[in-house]
């Protein structure tokens, strides 16, 4: 299911841990697992707990807490806006109901082309810097005002190629 580099991936974070406890490498597995397959479907936990020796429950239970699994298909930018209170009191409701309104879908839809998702964040330890967002659980975005949004927007369609069928 993944390739030797992936697997090579899991084995160095499985390398941390003591040997009877390579469970401990569940996130890194699945983040591994995800960056490669685009997301963690059911054969992806299924696969991890395996190689980890583990019941495949306990896999299902981390995959669904954290925000940054995928557990259904995603786009290819996912786009996370924070709005937990803090936030939420600082324009980050504002700002996912911007993008709504500029993508054309909800929380947890993704454009026609498959270009983008929307998704509601957890905090993200960056409430002074509200409204914030994630792209793709790793570039962090800060001060979002509609301008920031739009001109993120059209960078990411660019970066894909694919302004066509986007609003
Ligand atoms: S509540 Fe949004 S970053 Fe903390």
């Amino acid at each position: 299911m993944l390739s030797a580099e992936a697997l090579k991936e899991i084995d160095r974070a499985i390398a941390k841990y003591p040997a009877d406890q390579k469970q401990s490498a569940v996130m890194a597995a699945l983040a591994v697992a995800q960056g490669e397959v685009g997301w963690v479907s059911p054969e992806v936990m299924e696969f991890v707990a395996n190689y980890l020796d583990m019941p495949p429950v306990w896999v299902e239970e981390v995959a669904t807490f954290y925000n940054m699994y995928d557990t259904r298909p995603v786009g290819k930018y996912k786009l996370a806006v924070c709005t937990n209170l803090p936030c939420a009191l600082s324009g980050g409701e504002r700002a996912g109901d911007y993008l709504k309104r500029k993508l054309g879908i909800d929380y947890n839809e993704t454009t026609p082309c498959g270009t983008f998702t929307l998704k509601e964040g957890e905090c993200m330890g960056a409430c002074g810097d509200a409204p914030v967002m994630i792209v793709n659980n790793t570039r962090m975005c800060s001060f979002m005002s509609d301008d920031k949004l739009d001109a993120l927007v059209e960078e990411l369609k660019a970066e894909a190629g694919a302004a066509k069928g986007d609003k």
